[in-house]
């Protein structure tokens, strides 16, 4: 008899193994109880297991459990897709399902050059988008999502990210030079004519927790205009009233979007991904390159709904909005004094406390110092009993991501434990 173990290349960014949860909190089995900031990376968006949430999968597990949805249709996809229609932008009203974040992704990648017939992606550095060869080869988060097992997918190309921090530009020079770049892009790599879609996040996630400037989107969106390619936007981690609107991309007063891509938040934690786009663009995947055995599965999409209605009744939308700035401030107050952070960001519940050097580097946030810190703050966040993950190009940020139903309380207990793991570090 062999035995089996997880592999061991899994790395897991804390101890804790879970014997239940509730809320924004979780228990484990080591008797503590954790104030979970990291939601499964920003999907538990109702917190864990709500109360609504569980009550529908449990009703939907004595109904029917698999309804293969090219075989058959099944209720809850219908409801899920109804309700979804309710927050999608005005003529974006068809929608195909999958299992996961990097799924959608590909599918999103497959209508753009089949709706144009073109074949190059257009991606933003720092860009994460999964970890599928092909969703892999769109990011640029880090290496290590696309090292090793290359050739990764041919027709992509990649354009700088307007990061005024790392460029010593201020957000308008940063802007201006970025959508630059993309033009010689354009004029230099590939042909505008050859451009399928310009596929990013409206808010950088595993690259940084950085927002786009509203300009640089807007810049884009009348370049994908002009140039016939669709601006695909990954709302995988920035939707579902993560950045306290219900898109991340509606920061950015007016722009619409061709395609959106959803999943994490969408359903609590139930693994169900989605693409939206107008039908005139859907209609134009070519038959038989949209399916799954898997996707849209009926209990994830039944906890989808209730997800969805949970948000609506319970105002998650705007509590992400009023406890993100509750959350700024206060790791902004408390925070002021410590040298070694170069910046405190964030827009609704999307947070991130960006470390630097100030001695060795000149305050460079891609010196080893800042990766150590973080990673440093993230392990002493543990010993406070408050979960935490890094993120970044050089893994500098800790990255804070409440559930939406955190309460003002939570906020303010999760912000002291912050605020006293940075310091412990800092001061040694
Ligand atoms: C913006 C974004 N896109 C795509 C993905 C990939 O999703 P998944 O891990 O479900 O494949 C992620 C995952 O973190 C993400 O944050």
């Amino acid at each position: 008899m062999s035995s089996a173990a997880l592999s061991p290349v899994l790395k897991q960014a804390t101890p804790v193994v879970v014997d239940h949860a509730s809320g924004a909190w979780i228990h484990g089995t080591d008797g503590r109880d954790y104030l979970d900031f990291t939601t499964g990376i920003g999907v538990t968006s109702t917190g864990h297991c709500h109360p609504d949430v569980v009550a529908a999968a449990q009703e939907q597990c004595g109904k029917i459990i698999h309804a293969q949805y090219t075989t058959v249709m099944h209720q809850p996809l219908l409801a899920l897709t109804e309700k979804l229609g309710d927050h999608l932008p005005a003529g974006i009203d068809s929608v195909f399902y999958a299992n996961s974040g990097s799924e959608a992704v590909e599918a999103a990648v497959r209508l753009a050059r089949m709706a144009t017939g073109r074949q190059y992606i257009v991606t933003v550095q720092r860009g994460f988008h999964g970890r599928t060869v092909g969703a892999a080869s769109l990011t640029t988060a880090g290496t290590k999502f696309s090292a090793g097992f290359g050739p990764l997918m041919a027709g992509v190309a990649t354009t700088p990210f307007p990061d005024a921090l790392r460029l010593k530009m201020t957000e308008a020079e940063a802007v201006d030079y970025a959508l630059a770049e993309f033009d010689y892009l354009l004029a230099t790599r590939v042909q505008p004519n050859e451009v399928a879609a310009i596929l990013i996040e409206p808010f950088l996630g595993d690259g940084g927790y950085l927002a786009l400037p509203p300009a640089y989107l807007t810049g884009l969106r009348e370049r994908a205009t002009e140039h016939g390619a669709l601006l695909v936007l990954d709302e995988v981690q920035a939707g579902i009233g993560r950045t306290g609107k219900f898109w991340g991309h509606q920061h950015t007063g007016g722009l619409v979007p061709d395609v959106i891509i959803t999943a994490k938040g969408i359903a609590s934690g139930f693994p169900i991904s989605a693409i939206a786009a107008p039908e005139s663009i859907m209609a134009k995947a070519w038959p038989g390159s949209q399916g799954g055995t898997y996707g849209g599965n009926a209990v994830a999409a039944a906890a989808g709904v209730a997800t969805l209605g949970v948000i609506e009744r319970e105002g998650l939308v705007e509590n992400s909005r009023v406890r993100g700035d509750e959350l700024l401030a206060g790791l902004r107050s408390g925070l002021s004094e410590v040298q070694q952070i170069c910046d405190i960001r964030g827009t609704g519940l999307m947070a991130a406390v960006e470390f630097g050097d100030p001695t060795a580097n000149a305050g460079s946030p891609d010196s080893a110092e800042a990766a150590r810190l973080a990673a440093a703050v993230q392990q002493a966040c543990i010993d406070e009993d408050l979960l935490t993950l890094t993120c970044g190009p050089t893994g500098s940020i800790v990255r804070i991501i409440p559930a939406l139903i955190v309460t003002a309380e939570e906020v303010a207990t999760g912000t002291e434990r912050f605020v006293r793991a940075v310091k412990r570090v800092v001061e040694g």
